[in-house]
């Protein structure tokens, strides 16, 4: 059989830093557990932009539709700021999303004991926390049409499209609820239908799927609004979290914060299934590309690592390797090992990006 294909777009910022932490855990792979990962890498972002003009080059889009699944560092900075929207680092992502079509966007936040002290919010409303977002990824606002910047007499008048179909709610709806099946099997969904025509449809059409094919998930409706005023009150009365692409951007940084560092979550974009019967698949940290750390081995790689961890489980069914490189991060976290972002208000010496890599395939060698 074929070696699993993995094509790594590094990015920007502190991407490529985090990335190499993760090749360290991919060589692992191949050393000690004997799965060789055929590794291609491209760009992707800011990157891309610098050598091809665009922040997708079309044979780095056809390499992804090919490979089992994607890796995804970070894009953006502020040297791109200024260019023209149709190039910003950021569409080079959005149209990977868009055209391989990752409709599922599995946001998980949990808490690791280690790290409970370090919310903002107090120790027993984070401690164990587990949960994760669902955020539908290829429609709504982000693409609907129209969109632009257009002049209406005499001033310019900004539009985006708020706009879902019946079929893409369903999809995501199915996939909150499968998921919700092996966990706590509850989902809560979350959309504004007290002011929006498209949040009456998302309501009805996730209450459908429900009664028709899973009677047995526990399923609520909540207004977005309360649902982030719900996340910081008392997180833990949720499982699953199934929202639309604008709200779910907005409630998973909300609710990454619970969890005390965006350097620790990773994040799995999903499709339909390909010939293989694995869905096709795209890995990323939920953290951006933090200019301002970007070449200082600063960075955390933990977010990156466990994107890792998540494509092992859900493109590779290696899921037993994934609760070892799960378990092996929580270990070093335990062991007391801290990146800068991971400082407390008590101080300590921060390990740097590439230690943190390193002790935690040290841990792995321990795991077997
Ligand atoms: C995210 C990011 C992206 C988004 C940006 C970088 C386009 O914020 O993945 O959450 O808005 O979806
Ligand atoms: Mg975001």
């Amino acid at each position: 059989m074929a070696n699993p294909s993995l094509l790594i777009l590094a990015g920007d910022g502190i991407g490529p830093e985090v990335m190499a932490e993760v090749k360290k855990i991919i060589h692992w792979m191949g050393a000690r557990r004997g799965v060789t990962f055929d590794v291609t890498e491209d760009l992707v972002g800011g990157c891309a932009y610098d050598k091809h003009g665009v922040p997708l080059h079309d044979d780095t889009m056809a390499k992804a539709q090919e490979v089992d699944a994607v890796l995804l560092g970070a894009v953006g900075g502020p040297k791109y700021d200024t260019l023209d929207f149709s190039v910003k680092p950021e569409r080079g992502l959005l149209r990977l999303r868009k055209e391989m079509d990752l409709f599922s966007n599995l946001r998980p936040a949990q808490c690791f004991d280690a790290l409970a002290d370090f919310s903002s919010l107090k120790k027993d409303v984070v401690a164990g926390l587990d949960i994760v977002i669902v955020r539908e990824l290829t429609s709504g606002v982000y693409f609907g049409e129209p969109r632009g910047i257009f002049t209406e007499g005499n001033e310019r008048v900004g539009i985006n499209t708020q706009r879902y179909t019946e079929s893409e709610i369903a999809r995501v709806a199915r996939s909150a609820f499968e998921l919700a099946r092996k966990r706590a099997n509850k989902v809560c969904s979350m959309e504004k239908a007290n002011v929006m025509e498209s949040g009456i449809l998302w309501r009805d059409v996730v209450q459908e799927i429900h009664d028709k094919e899973y009677p047995d998930v526990q399923l609520s409706h909540m207004y977005a609004d309360n649902g982030a005023m719900q996340l910081v009150r008392w997180p833990k009365q949720f499982d699953v979290i199934v929202t639309d692409n604008l709200f779910g951007d907005v409630l998973s940084d909300c609710a990454a914060m619970l969890t005390g560092s965006l350097g620790m979550l990773p994040s799995a974009s999903l499709g339909a299934p390909m010939a293989n019967g694995r869905p096709k698949a795209l890995y990323e940290p939920v953290h951006g590309s933090a200019p301002d750390i970007a070449g200082q081995g600063k960075a955390n790689p933990i977010a990156c690592i466990l994107s890792f961890a998540m494509a092992l489980r859900y493109s590779f069914d290696m899921g037993e390797d994934a609760t070892r490189v799960e378990k092996a991060v929580e270990q070093v976290l335990a062991d007391g090992l801290r990146t800068a972002d991971l400082m407390g208000p008590e101080g300590g010496t921060p390990i740097s990006t590439t230690q943190m890599g390193d002790a935690i395939v040290a841990a792995l060698d321990k795991s077997l």
